[in-house]
């Protein structure tokens, strides 16, 4: 295992030469050198302050398989968040995600590298809009999905990742709820309902036809108008044109793209689920629908593996995070997330809910 070889290499050269083995192929060698010392610096440093640091699977190659001790999804890397006994926890992904580390283990030092690291989806609800709704729907449970900010949750019934939201959404309706608020990604949330064979409402709130649009008793998911920037740009065109210069080629997408392509696809899942039908699966070729980092990150791990990937659409807030930044984060001690008591009192028990639900019902696992 790479990180586990870059932690217990004893120098910048040890570091170099590993980094320079497996990662060749997507890093240019000129970038490993720069890159080695700050990751042979990163690793003493965070030993120094009882630091553990978290890596989403969209961070860069030259980040994603050296200084991390954990990676994964959403769900994996929250569930290793609670756990946590380390004084710092310096969260490599994006500002929900160190938002939810806190919310999970708020005795804790949370540090993001950079505070410009948002997210289309996060950006798109507000708590008032989820007042707004409940005013709408009166009883209807809320399902946000974890991609929103503290306030939001604190406003959430039960969270969901990409993971888990079908299992989030039959869990609610076992427990004989007719209707869902299913808050703020609607292509997730279309996903979800076409899954489960339910429709999907858009509330008056948006302009939609709200209840009027369910029969007494029919289940249905009211939805949102958020969307994930880059995932909503990937078309069944890209899927077509890809199949037609490789016939052969298997298509996964993430559940934030769109329906139409998510049908077009092989199979859809988390960004975990995804690594593991690359690793687990054997197909000629794979296209991957996701921030194009992690198909970088898949092709160094897995040399074996033809991994096809759509550039051109990149997530800038994932961008943000570097190893530089990393660096300053833990030198500085800066850009901590800080929350007040009653918003992460608030916010927790729809994170709680959600990991209650446990293991067994979910899609896609983190990756160690
Ligand atoms: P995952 O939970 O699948 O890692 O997704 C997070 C995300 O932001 C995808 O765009
Ligand atoms: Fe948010 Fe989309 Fe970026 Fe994921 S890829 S962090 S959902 S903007």
């Amino acid at each position: 295992m790479m990180r586990q070889a870059v932690h217990d290499a004893t120098n910048v050269a040890g570091v170099r030469d590993i980094m320079s083995d497996q990662l060749a192929k997507v890093v240019p060698l000129p970038e490993i050198q720069i890159k080695a010392e700050l990751v042979h610096e990163i690793i003493r440093l965070k030993r120094e302050r009882n630091a553990i640091i978290l890596g989403h699977n969209y961070m860069e190659p030259a980040l994603y398989h050296t200084v991390p001790d954990h990676v994964g999804d959403s769900l994996g890397l929250a569930r290793i968040s609670a756990e946590s006994e380390a004084d710092i926890i310096l969260f490599c992904g994006v500002k929900f995600m160190a938002e939810t580390a806190k919310i999970l283990n708020p005795t804790r030092t949370v540090l993001l590298p950079s505070l410009r690291a948002g997210c289309s989806l996060a950006a798109a609800i507000t708590p008032e809009d989820i007042r707004k709704l409940r005013e709408e729907f009166p009883g209807a449970p809320v399902v946000n999905y974890v991609n929103t900010y503290a306030d939001v949750k604190g406003e959430t019934d039960i969270c969901c990742t990409s993971s888990n939201a079908v299992a989030v959404a039959n869990h609610l309706f076992s427990q004989g709820n007719d209707q869902i608020l299913f808050l703020p990604d609607q292509y997730l949330t279309a996903n979800v309902a076409r899954e489960i064979g339910i429709k999907v409402v858009v509330p008056k709130l948006l302009g939609g036809p709200g209840a009027d649009a369910i029969e007494p008793g029919e289940r249905a998911l009211i939805t949102w108008n958020g969307t994930c920037e880059v995932h909503e740009l990937f078309s069944t065109d890209d899927i077509s044109s890809v199949r037609k210069q490789f016939p052969d080629v298997v298509v996964l997408a993430h559940p934030e793209c769109k329906e139409e392509v998510v049908d077009d696809a092989d199979f859809s899942g988390s960004t975990s689920a995804m690594i593991k039908y690359v690793e687990e699966v054997d197909a000629p070729r794979y296209l991957l629908l996701t921030e194009c980092s992690m198909g970088d990150n898949i092709i160094a791990a897995n040399p074996h593996r033809d991994v096809l990937r759509l550039c051109s659409q990149r997530c800038p807030h994932m961008a943000e995070i570097t190893l530089e930044d990393t660096l300053e984060a833990l030198r500085k001690t800066q850009h901590e997330i800080e929350l007040p008591a009653e918003l992460i009192a608030g916010a927790r028990a729809s994170l709680d809910r959600m990991l209650e639900i446990g293991p067994g019902a979910m899609v896609g696992e983190d990756t160690e």
